[in-house]
């Protein structure tokens, strides 16, 4: 028997300062790394094109936030690029596998280039499957980890795509 594709409809658009206690929410069910307002907004102030939400059934059920890092002046020549960093990413658990994640990954790294980066970063638990099974597929690759990185004392995986020179090609 072929598999079932359910037939989902999902918008993209950019994070609006009245989404934030829904991002918020979403942020504290799916994961365990949770930011303030403040943080939140700061990211939407600096970089609002990577803040992005999905929405579904006329409601929010997905996000990614991320920050531009700039090298230090000079860096460039010495190979070190302009980065985006996903900060944070999460689909609600009754919405996932409708393709919401990489939708909502391609959109910012299509806004990354738009900043000028010239890599996609993150860092993800080692023990989330889905979420390294989401960046693999996308074509990240896993460039070091980071011992104790998180709060509990798990192990990050720093995984990382190069941006390609136009958004279209994302
Ligand atoms: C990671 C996350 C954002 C993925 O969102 P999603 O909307 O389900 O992602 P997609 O539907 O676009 O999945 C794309 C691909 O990723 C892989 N994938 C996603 N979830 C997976 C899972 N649970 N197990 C294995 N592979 C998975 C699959 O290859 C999938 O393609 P397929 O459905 O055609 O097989 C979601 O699982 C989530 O919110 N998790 C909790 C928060 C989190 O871990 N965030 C990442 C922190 S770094």
């Amino acid at each position: 028997m072929g598999r079932f594709i359910m037939q989902t409809i999902f918008a993209l658009r950019l994070f609006r300062p009245d989404d934030l206690e829904k991002v918020m929410h979403i942020n504290k069910l799916c994961l365990p790394e949770n930011y303030s307002s403040l943080f939140f907004m700061d990211l939407y102030e600096r970089f609002p094109e990577t803040f992005v939400v999905a929405e579904e059934d006329g409601e929010v059920v997905g996000y990614v936030m991320c920050r531009i890092e700039t090298p230090f002046p000079g860096g460039g020549l010495l190979g070190i690029a302009r980065k985006g960093h996903v900060i944070s990413i999460a689909v609600l658990s009754s919405y996932r596998r409708h393709g919401v994640g990489s939708a909502l990954m391609k959109k910012a790294m299509q806004a990354m280039i738009e900043y000028d980066a010239k890599e996609c970063v993150l860092e993800v638990r080692a023990s989330n499957t889905a979420g390294v099974s989401l960046y693999r597929k996308m074509g990240f690759n896993v460039k070091r980890t980071i011992r104790g990185y998180y709060a509990d004392g798990e192990t990050a995986s720093v995984m990382a795509k190069k941006l390609l020179a136009t958004p279209a090609e994302i």
